[in-house]
């Protein structure tokens, strides 16, 4: 399938967590897209703009299918930070409520709670995963969400989200998932996760990026944006908004985007989520036999799509740029879960990153390139 992908026949791409490349059939609809219905949406009754709005909202049928969930709950966004900003800040929750987050999350699904005026708790871990015991604990009467990632994009842990689900419904609490990880990687069944909001991003996915999608119980949140194309009406006395999603996408949308992003569903639909899902374990444990017996390497999280580790004595982004020189594109730093980090113990590791187009030539370049950072600071 690289043969799709014109980025990677001149790199060994393993950041694909951080975002994925794009292929040509994706490419491809943006640049008819423009060429053919560039118009802007809802508001043109002429053909062209009818065509363009048609295109954008069957995006959003295609994106609800994708994850079993009706078109009505689906809000396009600039990407899953928004998507998350937007239930966390929508939700207007006062100094009473409490939001429970994992200590693991990424930054997006930390930072918004914390700018909320809820009190913000933070789930532990332990042996590797989100403690569920503690998790239990945590909540009061007063917590009014629970907000974990699906798969941590620092470590790779999946999350048992229906459990969590069930501990958060039992309690009349809320459950918002970040799927920026997982959408993409897997069948994701929004109903059969029990999730309330599901965030996650187009460019996670083969698709575009500037392009989000929040999934969910829309009604109960208030607009973080208003403007132009969320309105009813509009008189010097006040404003009316229009219901559903419409009421959240003011201004014009990324209408490329989405079509973009209904092209790469197209494209991983075809592929078979169960394949790519199937395919990415595989490359993952694969990776993980090549470098648990390296002996100045050691491992900091493997699973679903990610591999994690340090170096002995060499900073992650000194590894990061010698496998550069090879050619070879992987992650150093926090990976935006500074919380996450404290708590394994480590300032920054180095991360790669797998998806459906990655062979196993790849992962042995890693392995090759590892070799070569040792050889440069033995
Ligand atoms: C788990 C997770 N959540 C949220 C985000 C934020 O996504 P975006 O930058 O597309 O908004 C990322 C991106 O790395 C992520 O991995």
């Amino acid at each position: 399938m690289k043969e799709d992908f014109p980025l990677l026949k001149k790199t060994i791409y393993l950041d694909s967590a951080s975002t994925t490349q794009k292929p040509n059939q994706v490419m491809q609809a943006m640049q008819t897209y423009y060429e053919e219905y560039n118009a802007n949406v809802h508001r043109g009754i002429y053909t062209l703009s009818e065509e363009s709005t048609k295109l954008y909202e069957n995006g959003r049928k295609a994106v609800a299918r994708f994850i079993n969930a009706p078109a009505n709950k689906i809000v396009f966004t600039k990407g899953a930070t928004e998507s998350l900003s937007l239930v966390a800040h929508g939700l207007q929750l006062t100094e009473k409520d409490e939001v429970i987050v994992s200590i693991m999350e990424h930054h997006s699904n930390m930072v918004p709670w914390q700018q909320t005026k809820a009190n913000v708790k933070y789930a532990p871990m332990k042996d590797g995963k989100l403690d569920m015991e503690a998790l239990e604990k945590l909540i009061t009467p007063a917590t009014k969400v629970i907000s974990v990632g699906h798969i941590s994009n620092a470590i790779g842990v999946e999350n048992p989200i229906k459990e969590i689900a069930q501990l958060a419904h039992s309690n009349n609490t809320l459950l918002v998932v970040d799927a920026a990880q997982s959408v993409g990687h897997q069948k994701v069944d929004v109903q059969e996760l029990e999730a309330d909001f599901v965030a996650f991003s187009a460019h996670k996915m083969f698709g575009p990026m500037g392009v989000g999608v929040l999934y969910g119980k829309i009604e109960l949140l208030k607009p973080l944006v208003t403007g132009g194309g969320s309105i009813l009406t509009v008189t010097t006395k006040g404003t009316t908004f229009m219901e559903g999603p419409h009421g959240f996408e003011a201004g014009t949308p990324n209408v490329a985007g989405v079509v973009g992003l209904t092209a790469a569903i197209t494209y991983l639909e075809q592929l078979g989520m169960d394949n790519v899902a199937n395919h990415i374990q595989e490359m993952t444990t694969y990776a993980t036999s090549k470098v648990v017996d390296l002996p100045h390497i050691k491992l900091i999280g493997q699973g679903k799509g990610i591999l994690s580790f340090t170096v002995d004595n060499v900073h992650s982004h000194d590894v990061t740029s010698i496998l550069s020189e090879q050619g070879v594109c992987v992650r150093a730093g926090h990976h935006c879960a500074m919380p996450l980090m404290e708590v394994l113990g480590i300032n920054d590791c180095v991360r790669a990153s797998f998806h459906a187009y990655t062979t196993k030539d790849d992962i042995d370049a890693l392995v090759k390139g590892l070799a070569q950072v040792k050889e440069v600071f033995a």
